[in-house]
This record gives C-alpha cells, structure tokens and sequence, in this order.
C-alpha cells in the first residue's frame, strides 16, 4: 500500500497549495524592504521565515524522503533555527525576497513531484511516511510561521490588515467532576509531544467557559494591579519591574495599538499580549489560577469551552514530555525545550490555522513573551458540591413538569425552571434595577439589624434556600464572623452553576468556615439538608411568594420538620403596597424582567429541544387586588403550535393564550406571621425598611 493514498495526495497538494497562498497573501501589503528589515530582537526578519519555510520543507521532503541534494547550498547555514538567535538574523546573509520567493517555489515543486510518488525514498515502513506524517509536519510547520509572521508584522508597527480575536459570548464557569479522560493524540499527524494518549485522572475543578475579556482587565488596572506586590509571583514581580509593564502590550489610555493603527479598546474582545506573570497575577487578583494544561484539554475535549481558537491561553503547567514520549521524527521539535523554563500555552489564537489549533496541540515559550497572541481562561478548584438533583434528575423533573403543566388548563410551568445560568443572571441584573426596590430595602434591612440576628438566633450555621449569589447573605455571615459563631455555611439552589461559582466565592471570602453547596429543589430536598450546628436557615428575596399559594403550607410545615428546636428562620417577604410600584417592579422598563420571562421558553428550547418563537410570546405582568400577588403570564401573541421533540409533543396555543409562569404573592405582618405559626414556628422579631416596603421576620422553633 502507498504511504499516502491518491485521495488523500490530492487532499494533501490541496493543503499545501492553501497554506502557501495564505503565506503569500500575508506578505503581499508589504514592501520588499519592510521583509528584510530586522523588525524587533524577539523576532526574525520576515525574508528569514520565508527562506527558512522552505529550506524546512526541502530538507524534509526534497533530500529526506526524496533522496535529493540540497536545493540551496547555504540553506543549512543561514535558515537552520538552531544556528543562529532570532535577534542576529538580520545580519546574515540572506536571500533577498525575490530570490527567497523563488526558492519556496522550486522547494514547492520537488515536494510536489515527490508526494505524487515520482522518487518516493524511504518505501513502506518508513514512520515518516505512514499516513503522510512528514507532509503533515511541512504543511503545520508552515502554517505556524504564518502566524509567527503575524506577530512580527504586528509588533513592526507596520499598516497591515492583521486580525484580532472576536468577542466570545456568554459567562460563568463549568465544574469538571474528578474523574479520568484521555490526554494527548494518536492522529496521524499529531506531533510526537501530543502522544502517546495515554490515561489520566484529575481531582474536581472549575474552570470559565470564555476567556478573560479587555473589560475584566480593566477592572484590574483599576484596581491596581500592576503595583500590588502580593499578586505577583518572585519571578513575575521581577519581571515587571525589570520591563515597566502596566497593562497590556499594545494599550494606551483606551486604545489599543496594533497593525499600525490606534483603535478604541473593546472590553467584549479576548484579552490578548500578555506575559504569563501577567496572566497569573490577574488570576490571583480574581481569586482564582490558571487552568494546567491537562485540565485544559480535559474540559475542551469535555465541549465545555468557548472561544477555544481566539486566544492562546497561557496554563500553568511547563513544558515536559507524557509518559512514554518519543522524540519524532528529531529531538529539536519539542524534547529540546522540555524543562521549566518553558511554559505550556492551548487553544490557538485568531491567527493559528484551525488544523493546528487542535484540542490537544501543545504550543510552549518563555513565560515573559508578550508578543505572542496570547491571554487566558481562568480556574478554580472544584468546590464540594452536593448534587441532589443531578443533571438526570432535573431532566426527568423537568420532563414531568411540562408534561404536566402544560396538559392542564390553564397551561403552565413551575417557575424554579426560569432559573438556568442564563436566567440566574437575569436575576441578578432584575436586583439592580432603578424599578425593582425589593433587594436594596431587604439589603437595608439586614444592614440595620444583622447583628441582631446573629445574636438572637446564636447560630454557627448559615443555611441558605434558593441562595443564588448570597450577595445580602455576606451581611449575615459578617455578622456571624464579627460574634465568632461562623462555622459552617450551607447554600442551597437549583440552579447547579450560579451555586457552585458562589461556593467557591464563599470558601475564598469566609475560609473560616466550611462551605457546602447543595444543588436541589427547596419543595423536595428539605430534609437531607446537613444537619450540623446551630442552624439559622434563611429565605430572602420574598421567594416564598412564588410558591403556589396551596404549596405555601406545605412547604413551610416541611421546613419546621427537618428543623430543632432552638434553631432559627430568617424570611424575608416583600409588602403589599400601591400597585403601580408593584407592577413597575416586574415590568421594569429596560425590559430586564420580560427578558427574565421569556427566558422560560429558552430553556426548554435548550433542555427539551422545544422550538418555541420567542418573539411569538410576550410578559404579562398583572396586580391580582383579590389574592394580593403579581400574577405573571407569557402571552402568546398569535395562535402557533410548538413542538417539543424529547416529550413528543405538540402543543396548540391560541392567539391570546396566556401560559402561567409565576407568581409572585404579597405579604401583610398578621397574615405571614399566622402562617408561620401555623406551620409550628414561633415568630420572635420583625423589622422593616424605613419605607415599610419589605419585611423580615425572625422565628424559632420551639
Ligand atoms: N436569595 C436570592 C435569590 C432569589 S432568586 C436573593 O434574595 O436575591 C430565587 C432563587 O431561588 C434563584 O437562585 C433560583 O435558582 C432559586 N430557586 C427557585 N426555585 C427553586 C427551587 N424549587 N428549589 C431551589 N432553588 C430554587
Ligand atoms: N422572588 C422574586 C420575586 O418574586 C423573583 C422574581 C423577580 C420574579 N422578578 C421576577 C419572578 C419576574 C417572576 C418574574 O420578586
């Protein structure tokens, strides 16, 4: 069998003849002077790439396997990366563009005629040939110093139309349970530092789904990170003060230099030309580190990366051969540089050819370089989470759920499904809103009367239902940690990724405790909630309101059961007041909480494969005077019919037709404190807002 078979020789020519016109294309806008000249001591000139492409491929195709003499007598001597340093070679001898472009082309031509057979050397058996390896290693090397060329051109200052990374959407982190996966590659063309693959086992983490933005760097230059010692490795603090860095290479005050050109600084672009020690003081500022390389892969091979391809990332791992490495097909490629001078970078930038930018492609340098396109992904260790809902659960759930809900009449669905990563953020953004008062008067209330609560309920136990953030919750636990009392903290919510990125924030922030997550649903997981300490159990945000009024009681009562006596019940319930407030708050008007609504939809889009329109569907918030609750409905504005592949359905809507997602009920002291008793609590204190607009009420259990 030939090494390489027609088909793929085609594909192959193909390959080459792409790389080849990229090549060309990237120095086109460029003078003959501007390739010779020698641009920067960290780069060579752009005439030596070019030249020294093709004594590469030359020496590996034309006189390896095709058994040819050297094409340039003096290839060896001037173009050979080993022999002279990067800055010296502007001094040397080297053919001029033309003679350098002519030569690629006659290299070009013998690789041609050897790939199509015509003196094939080496025969069967040769390891340089199976599956075509050593086009594979011309064709990648090649295209690697396109983008080494890039990074010339775009530290020369030089007009080109270069390129920059595309802004990556979304957020939020993704936990990757310990457990073992496959490292490395066995492709065919997977350089010798990518194999063998081999088994590994790594302990839980979390690690970002998108890179780290211009707009999060910004933060840390406000911040001062520059100048904050303690952020700083030895050799990364040596660093800085030896170069002056202050922010990234390239940036002024709100621009940022590149291709010749000053353009404004766009904080949803990837973050890139940063030195490792950069990259890992920005971590420690973000309470978090870098990701090592094989946590990398682990994740990316997982799916669970975005942006994978816009920006190098730096990791924290250096270079070094997997067990069982080879060097192939010679020891300069990689073994040579394994060590810990060197430091692992993944992914691939803007400006690496997607067929390098492979999952498990290992590039490596200096951990000072800036000039490579390179920014990074933060990390975190895994946080202990508990998972009483685990993915299969909460998809059956959610299954049974619509099913149920939407058979009934009127239609409707549960309002804890508004709650995926997306809709926490919403949330998040609904808190902040000028029209939704309900958390900055709750914030108000616990700054008033913390302390109180940590005194009264004389816990050491923080246990949070439908925590989210626990953004007021850090009044509580302060208060706790100023009385000495904070041991423990328990978070519960259904949404698994807002949870678990709050634990790990309240594991930084209050290391004197032990904190454990819980992801599960406060209707059916009550009882298996730790049961260690003194507990205060908290409830804020006026959530219970979004109980079904029918499932109030029973929730409560179900509360007071896994509860002793002696311990405490923080709840905090919104008002009844004027109407127009209350409307205001849940139709706000940038649109935040209709988005918040809609996101309903969106999910089971994503989870069941439901191909609901969302701009068929509107938020129909309505003060219900009788029952005394915002009434909260989707609205479908024309009639439809929307299926929903996982559950086999079909669901007819009328124009008109309202889905019930939520309410949200209001409260009156007498009325929340007889059900609170009923329930078997016994209301001890209640306190409000200046305004009277929210209410906090402290029970035991006796
Ligand atoms: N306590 C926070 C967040 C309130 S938003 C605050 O006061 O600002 C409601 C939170 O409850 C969300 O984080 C949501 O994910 C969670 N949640 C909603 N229904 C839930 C359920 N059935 N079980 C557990 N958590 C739930
Ligand atoms: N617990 C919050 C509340 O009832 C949840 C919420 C905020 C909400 N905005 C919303 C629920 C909009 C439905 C629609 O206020």
């Amino acid at each position: 069998m030939p090494p390489v078979s027609t088909d793929s020789r085609a594909a192959v020519a193909a390959e080459l003849a792409e790389a080849r016109a990229a090549m060309f294309a990237l120095l086109e806008p460029l003078s003959d002077d501007e390739l010779a000249r020698q641009w920067s001591a960290l780069q060579s000139p752009l005439v030596w790439d070019l030249a020294h492409i093709g004594h590469f491929e030359d020496a590996w195709i034309g006189q390896r396997v095709g058994g040819l003499q050297p094409l340039l007598e003096e290839g060896e001597e001037l173009y050979d990366a080993f022999r002279h340093a990067r800055h010296g070679r502007g001094e040397l001898p080297l053919l001029d563009p033309d003679a350098a472009r002519d030569y690629v082309s006659r290299v070009r031509d013998r690789t041609l005629a050897v790939l199509g057979g015509e003196s094939l050397g080496g025969g069967d058996g040769d390891p340089l040939l199976e599956n075509g390896f050593v086009f594979g290693l011309v064709l990648q090397h090649e295209r690697q110093h396109v983008e080494t060329m890039l990074q010339t051109i775009s530290i020369s200052g030089l007009r080109h139309p270069g390129g920059r990374p595309r802004p990556v959407p979304g957020a939020g982190d993704r936990l990757v349970e310990a457990g073992p996966f496959l490292l490395g590659s066995d492709d065919a063309w997977a350089y010798d530092n990518e194999r063998p693959v081999h088994e590994r086992e790594l302990p839980a983490f979390r690690i970002d789904a998108t890179p780290v933005t211009n707009g999060a760097w910004l933060e840390f230059l406000a911040d001062g990170g520059y100048g904050r010692r303690e952020l700083w490795s030895d050799e990364g603090w040596a660093w800085r003060e030896a170069d002056g860095a202050e922010a990234p290479l390239g940036w002024g005050d709100g621009t940022v230099r590149r291709f010749g050109r000053d353009e404004p600084l766009d904080p949803d672009e990837p973050l890139q030309h940063v030195s490792c020690h950069e990259a890992e003081a920005f971590a420690r500022w973000a309470g978090a580190r870098l990701p090592t390389e094989e946590e990398w892969e682990k994740a990316a091979k997982a799916g669970l990366l975005r942006g994978v391809g816009e920006v190098w990332e730096w990791t924290a791992s250096p270079f070094a051969g997997y067990p069982g490495f080879r060097a192939f097909p010679y020891p300069e490629y990689s073994e040579v540089f394994f060590g810990d001078d060197y430091r692992v970078l993944r992914g691939g930038s803007w400006a690496t050819h997607p067929s390098v930018a492979r999952l498990s492609f290992r590039n490596w340098d200096f951990p000072v370089r800036r000039q490579i396109f390179a920014g990074l992904r933060l990390a975190r260790d895994g946080a202990p989470i508990e998972a009483r809902l685990g993915p299969r659960d909460r998809r059956g759930a959610l299954e049974a759920d619509v099913r149920e809900g939407l058979a009934s009449t009127p239609k409707r669905i549960p309002p804890k499904w508004h709650y995926d990563e997306e809709g926490s953020r919403l949330f998040g953004e609904i808190t902040r809103l000028p029209e939704y008062y309900l958390t900055r008067r709750e914030r108000e209330i616990l700054e008033a009367h913390a302390g109180d609560i940590a005194a009264a309920s004389g816990a050491d136990t923080l246990v949070e239902l439908g925590a989210g953030t626990s953004e007021k919750t850090r009044l509580l636990l302060d208060a706790l940690r100023a009385a000495g009392q904070l041991r423990r903290i328990v978070v519960l919510d259904v949404d698994e990724v807002t949870l678990a990125a709050s634990v790990a924030r309240l594991s930084a922030e209050y290391p004197e405790a032990e904190v454990q997550g819980v992801v599960g649903d406060l209707e059916r997981h009550l009882g298996e909630l730790p049961r260690e300490g003194r507990r205060l159990v908290c409830f804020l945000g006026s959530s219970i309101g979004n109980f079904d009024v029918e499932h109030r009681p029973r929730f409560l009562r179900a509360l007071r059961d896994s509860m002793e006596p002696g311990e405490s019940f923080l709840l905090g319930v919104d008002l009844v007041k004027d109407p127009g407030r209350l409307v205001a708050a849940y139709d706000d008007a940038a649109g935040v909480t209709a988005r918040f609504s809609l996101n309903l939809l969106s999910v089971l889009n994503d989870e069941l494969g439901a191909d609901f329109d969302l701009a068929r569907w509107e938020h129909v918030p309505r003060w219900d005077a009788d029952r005394e609750l915002m009434d909260i409905r989707l609205r479908s504005r024309e009639a439809q019919r929307v299926r929903i592949p996982a559950l086999g359905l079909e669901v007819p809507f009328a124009a008109g037709e309202e889905l019930h997602t939520e309410i949200s009920a209001k409260f009156r002291r007498e009325g929340i404190e007889a059900e609170l008793r009923e329930a078997g609590f016994e209301p001890r204190e209640w306190w409000t807002d200046e305004a009277g607009d929210f209410g906090l009420s402290l029970s035991s259990v006796v």
